[in-house]
């Protein structure tokens, strides 16, 4: 089992949607996932409910789930399910530090700007005080979502330098902004549904959450790897 925490306090960054795309390609791929729906606005849930029919049996959804009750779940989760994938909400609350606690992989999700960048730095002291605390090292990754051909800022490319020089780890792989991502959480269902008339280009947004997923998974198997050796 590997328990994913999506994280970032700044709102709106691409959190949910990242953590469904991941999501459904572990399950499409075979493995058992359980999705914890962690944010008092039920993200999740709502795109879980606009077409449950199309969600495949081995994802699970875990709705609900509050700072009072989600060190239990992710446990829970943990012991029944190949990846546990946590999805809170945009601020930070005691959900996102128990949550954090308990990761073997916390995600960071930025776009381009300073601003995004400033509130990644909140997330990653937050991780490293959690190490001292815990006595343990939790790994992170930085993502880039909703990045866009046509505009690269020059801020992102800014952004991408000073975290390469601070030696913050960051995916190879960046979720684009595409229409099939945003139809998903719009329609329900996953990627691997959507049709030409649905969305243009429904292949290219599965290569690239599939992309996504590989390199999550390369970071977890590793991690178990080191593990093993360790033990
Ligand atoms: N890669 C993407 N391509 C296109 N649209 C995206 C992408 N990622 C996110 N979005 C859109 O951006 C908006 C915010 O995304 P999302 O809800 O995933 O962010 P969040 O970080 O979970 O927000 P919150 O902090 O409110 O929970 C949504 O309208 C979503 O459809
Ligand atoms: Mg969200």
């Amino acid at each position: 089992m590997s328990v994913i925490v999506f994280a970032n306090s700044k709102g709106g960054v691409g959190k949910s949607t990242s953590a469904v795309l991941l999501a459904q390609v572990l399950a499409h791929r075979g493995a058992t996932v359980s999705l914890i729906d962690a944010d008092p606005n039920q993200p999740l849930s709502a795109w879980w409910s606009r077409d449950p029919r199309r969600i495949p049996d081995n994802l699970k959804l875990i709705p609900k789930v509050t700072e009072d009750t989600i060190t239990e779940i992710i446990d829970d989760e943990a012991s029944k399910s190949a990846f546990v994938i946590v999805d809170l909400e945009g601020s930070a609350n005691l959900a996102v530090t128990y949550a954090i606690g308990r990761a073997d992989l916390v995600l960071i999700p930025m776009q381009g700007s300073q601003l995004d960048a400033d509130q990644t730095k909140r997330v990653i002291d937050l991780i490293c005080r959690e190490e001292r605390a815990f006595r343990r090292s939790i790994p992170y990754s930085v993502f880039f979502t909703r990045t866009s051909a046509a505009i690269r800022s020059r801020d992102l490319g800014h952004i991408q330098a000073d975290l390469k020089e601070a030696l913050i780890p960051t995916l190879p792989v960046e979720l684009t902004e595409r229409a099939a991502f945003r139809a998903i959480m719009q329609l329900g269902g996953t990627i691997y549904d959507l049709t030409k008339d649905e969305v243009s280009k429904p292949k290219a947004a599965i290569e690239n959450a599939e992309a996504f997923a590989r390199e999550v998974a390369l970071i977890t198997r590793n991690q178990t790897n080191k593990g093993r050796v360790a033990a």
